[in-house]
């Protein structure tokens, strides 16, 4: 067995969030509330299930200020966070270059700033995505509205064939999510990939290259397993109102950073507790309490 190489996470929180308008033109996308609890703590959560405990989060100047109130160094999550600028969204394939210095000899996982996972099948998902040393792990997810996403193209036996952003002609409806597993090389290629039409540093263009080097794992998500992305005023309600509805009926939290980092033993009882009582007069902090109160 070759020895695990250290896997860190980037969350991509920049951007304008124009299609949420006027509510991100004072504040940054990924603080806009998901039900109960600030938009980035999904993603966080997603890549602390992946067993990732050093983090980079990317925004621009200003936001960055907000989420270090929000996150600090993460060490009351017993976790590691740094943060870097990324001065125009210039395309996501860019946060390896922002990242490399974070990211040194390590492989790294990206997730996008407003993408919610949710589900059965997803836990072991990222931990073999994780595992995996070598090359890249995608996740693609069937959608109503291909045009809107890279599209992966199969050939009739399923295997992969290519990958297409916001196409005119979509291939299929297999659209690739905002969650991304790279080893170290994605660094070097990150800085050799030129702009495209559209002007943005293509993440698209990085996965074509993992795919004709044979190294693109693409793992379809099936539906057992909800991807939600937030961008839109009907995506922001809807995601607010799945979050509800399942916490409600499981009487347990989805995307508590707190909980994974205490359920991953990150933190013990008496850290949670401590964390809980903070935030003890809202629900999402009686909940976090009721986890340890019996113990
Ligand atoms: P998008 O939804 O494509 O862009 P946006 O957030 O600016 O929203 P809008 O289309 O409404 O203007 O971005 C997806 C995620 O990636 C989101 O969390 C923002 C983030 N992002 C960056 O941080 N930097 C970038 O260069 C890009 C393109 C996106």
């Amino acid at each position: 067995m070759p020895a695990d190489i250290e896997r860190k996470g980037i969350i991509l929180a920049g951007g304008q969030g124009t299609r949420l308008y006027p509510i991100t033109l004072g504040v940054s996308k990924q603080l806009a509330p998901i039900y109960n609890k600030p938009m980035i703590y999904y993603p966080l959560t997603t890549l602390m299930l992946a067993n990732i405990k050093k983090f980079l989060i990317i925004s621009c100047n200003d936001n960055l200020k907000l989420f270090k109130k929000l996150l600090g160094d993460g060490s009351h999550l017993g976790i590691s966070i740094e943060y870097a600028v990324q001065d125009k969204p210039n395309g996501l394939a860019q946060a390896f270059v922002i990242g490399s210095t974070f990211i040194a000899n390590s492989n790294v996982a990206l997730a996008l700033g407003d993408n919610l996972f949710h589900g059965e099948e997803l836990v072991s998902k990222l931990r073999n995505a994780n595992s995996r040393n070598k090359g890249a792990t995608i996740f693609a997810y069937r959608v109503n509205d291909p045009k809107r996403y890279g599209i992966v193209e199969f050939n009739e036996e399923g295997l992969v064939l290519n990958i297409e952003e916001k196409p005119k002609f979509p291939k299929s409806n297999f659209a690739v999510t905002g969650l991304y597993f790279y080893d170290n090389s994605v660094v070097n290629l990150a800085k050799s990939i030129t702009p495209s039409k559209r002007g943005e540093y293509e993440i698209t263009d990085l996965n074509n290259i993992y795919l004709r080097n044979n190294l693109l794992n693409v793992e379809i998500m099936g539906r057992g397993t909800a991807w939600l992305d937030t961008g839109t005023f009907e995506s922001l309600h809807e995601a607010s109102s799945y979050v509800k509805t399942l916490e409600h009926q499981l009487g347990l939290l989805i995307g508590s950073p707190e909980e994974v980092a205490w359920r991953k033993n990150l933190i013990d009882n008496k850290q949670l507790k401590i964390l809980a009582r903070k935030l003890n007069k809202s629900e999402y902090g009686k909940m976090l309490y009721r986890l340890v109160k019996d113990i």
